[in-house]
């Protein structure tokens, strides 16, 4: 699905301290799975994400998606796979304040909007919101209830890739874990993509991805 070939991304190309995010990464992606890459803070995962999934441009080399040139696509299409084909959980969950939490998860979908409300319910109660909470606004609910509304939203429009980058970093470990379970077994027919610092949580990824200092140091089929 995904292909990096030399992918290369250097900040402040035009200054003195350029940073070298990554550097001639080669890697290949299954179409499926929980793929977890890990790595210190500052080795460039975040980076690795955001050019995967177009929010950011590599200075060299070329990430390829089922076959397409990342660096070459035009912004409509840009567009369209960020829209409809990823979805995206950051940290920072992001969501709109003055919306309950049903209205966060459906603010960006496709579907007309009695079916949305729909889909959204069932998301949301699925990963673990309680019928009384749907209709609260973020501020009335905890960080992981506020986490899962995120990763409901980033479902909405059922991407094919899942971006996830520390979406537990701000969970207790029992929402870490719930939330953990669902992004697996969305992965069962989806790629799943989760940044991490910490192993404990991606121990039933599919395949591992370790990050050193903008490299690939070590890529498995479990976690070590
Ligand atoms: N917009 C930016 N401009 C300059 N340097 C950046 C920018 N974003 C990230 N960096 C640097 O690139 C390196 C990799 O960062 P990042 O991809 O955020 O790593 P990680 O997600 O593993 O913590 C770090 O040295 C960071 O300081
Ligand atoms: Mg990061």
């Amino acid at each position: 699905m995904f292909e990096l070939n030399k992918a290369t991304m250097i900040y402040d190309a035009d200054k003195e301290e350029k940073v070298y995010a990554m550097k001639e990464i080669d890697l290949e992606l299954p179409d499926t799975g929980l793929v977890g890459i890990i790595g210190p803070s500052g080795s460039g995962k975040s980076t690795m994400m955001y050019a995967m999934s177009t929010l950011k441009k590599l200075t060299a080399g070329d990430i390829l998606y089922n076959g397409e040139s990342l660096s070459t696509i035009s912004d409509k299409r840009r567009q369209e796979l960020r829209r409809n084909e990823f979805g995206f959980v950051f940290q920072r969950h992001y969501l709109i304040p003055y919306m309950t939490a049903i209205e966060n998860a459906i603010v960006a979908s496709n579907d007309p909007a009695s079916e949305a409300r729909k889909k959204a319910v069932k998301i949301l109660t699925d990963i673990g919101l309680k019928e009384k909470e749907l209709n609260k606004t973020p501020s009335k609910l905890s960080g992981g209830q506020r986490q899962r509304v995120a990763i409901a939203r980033a479902m909405m429009n059922d991407p094919k890739v899942l971006f996830a980058d520390e979406p537990t970093a701000s969970l207790d470990h029992e929402n870490a874990y719930l939330v953990m379970g669902r992004l697996k077994e969305y992965s069962r027919n989806r790629l799943v993509v989760v940044i991490t610092h910490d192993r404990s949580i991606i121990r039933d990824a599919d395949m591992f991805v370790e990050i050193w200092d903008g490299s690939v140091s070590n890529v498995g089929g479990a976690v070590l």
